[in-house]
């Protein structure tokens, strides 16, 4: 029998700065009325000085692992989906493989937009279904915040800052993820862009006091797709699983927009019950809105043994995708014992040992071998 992935932990981090719709309303010519009728966002969270991509996937990838009670060394492979990593290159899966002391996994970025966690979703379960990976763990995380112009009322009310993971292991029972659908227009890329820093436009004095830095979006064509692209995914993905859509139990929605969703929940002509938002809280935290509204979701006890969840999202390519997943972990999750989460801690000061020796080993390296 071939396995299939089972998720069997999961975990989010938001930070703990909220940046609320007054607070932007003494930014920009805006209002807390008009963000909440056009968009259902109320407050969405904020890096704070210090914080990452990386910094803050690690924690969200520390409490995945703590609740499959798997150690990071187990760990064969990490997907970091994300259109904010830390730099260009290294990836930043390598940096959080770096902190969670993952030595035996390899470890890459994957970059589609908000549609990030279900691509990443979707390779990792292929990779395991094919016998190359036993234990993945999958994160979509992004610091939106620092590619938003604070001075742009268009773009700037939407985004926010998070990170959630999965671990994925393979398993031969039933369940785990049963099917996904990945999808993309490459034409419709200028409708939602970060023009410059890449080979085309190289970061520059006119590149910087133009503002091509920051996202730029054409807000109502990209609505248009979202609303046309959500229903047509979710069918596809039961399609393929074999499913209706009366088998499912909890849509996760990618969180862009209240008014999407909405459109997306009538058109599958499903109850809004069924259809996760955590949006109001978060904003559009784009790879990481998946993971952490699912972590969210669990943690809220709409989640049960055998339910049917879909996850379902679209973003800049412009690209969609969906993934149809059996959960088969009994919850509610007992929480890991005070000494498991100790043996945690002490492994992750260790991460931290090793790396700084490996660091320190390789100067010394330089400095023997020096002419
Ligand atoms: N506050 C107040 N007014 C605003 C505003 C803001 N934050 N942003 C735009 N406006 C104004 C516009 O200037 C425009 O004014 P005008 O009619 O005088 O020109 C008016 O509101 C309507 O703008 P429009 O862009 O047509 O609004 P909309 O109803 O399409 O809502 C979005 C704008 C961005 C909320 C909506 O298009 C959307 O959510 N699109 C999808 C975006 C998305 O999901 N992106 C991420 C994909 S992963």
């Amino acid at each position: 029998m071939t396995a299939a992935a089972h998720v069997i932990g999961w975990g989010k981090y938001v930070p703990v700065r909220v940046l609320t719709n007054e607070d932007l309303a003494s930014m920009v010519d805006t209002s807390d009325d008009w963000i909440r009728t056009r968009t259902g966002i109320a407050e969405r969270r904020v890096a704070v000085d210090g914080e990452t991509t990386a910094s803050m996937a690690t924690r969200a990838a520390r409490q995945a692992l703590g609740i499959a009670g798997l150690n990071p060394i187990q760990l064969d492979l990490i997907v970091v989906a994300t259109a904010t990593p830390d730099h260009s290159f290294p990836a930043t899966a390598c940096l959080v493989q770096d902190a969670l002391g993952a030595a035996h996994a390899a470890a890459f970025d994957l970059s589609a937009g908000c549609s990030g966690f279900i691509y990443a979703l979707s390779v990792a379960a292929d990779l395991i279904a094919c016998g190359a990976y036993e234990n993945v763990l999958v994160i979509g995380a992004e610091t939106l915040s620092r590619i938003t112009n604070w001075g742009d009322r268009a773009t700037c009310v939407l985004f926010g800052d998070g990170a959630g993971a999965l671990v994925l292991q393979a398993n031969g029972g039933d369940g785990g993820v049963l099917s996904s659908v990945l999808g993309a227009d490459g034409s419709g890329g200028e409708l939602l862009c970060l023009p410059a820093g890449g080979s085309r436009e190289p970061a520059s004095h006119r590149t910087v006091t133009e503002g091509r830095h920051y996202i730029q979006m054409k807000g109502r064509e990209v609505f248009r797709f979202a609303a046309r692209i959500m229903p047509q995914a979710t069918r596809q993905v039961l399609e393929r699983a074999g499913l209706d859509i009366s088998d499912v139990n909890l849509i996760i929605p990618h969180q862009a927009n209240q008014r999407i969703m909405d459109t997306a929940t009538r058109a599958l002509g499903v109850s809004p019950g069924m259809v996760f938002s955590n949006l109001e809280r978060y904003g559009n935290t784009s790879a990481a809105s998946i993971p952490v509204a699912l972590c969210e979701a669990v943690e809220q006890g709409l989640v049960h043994r055998n339910d049917v969840v879909v996850c379902v999202g679209f973003g800049a390519g412009l690209t969609w995708g969906a993934a149809a997943i059996r959960w088969s972990v009994p919850l509610p999750q007992e929480p890991p014992s005070r000494w498991t989460q100790m043996w945690y801690r002490i492994n992750y000061v260790y991460a931290g040992l090793r790396s700084w020796v490996r660091r320190l080993l390789r100067r010394l390296l330089a400095l023997w071998t020096r002419e």
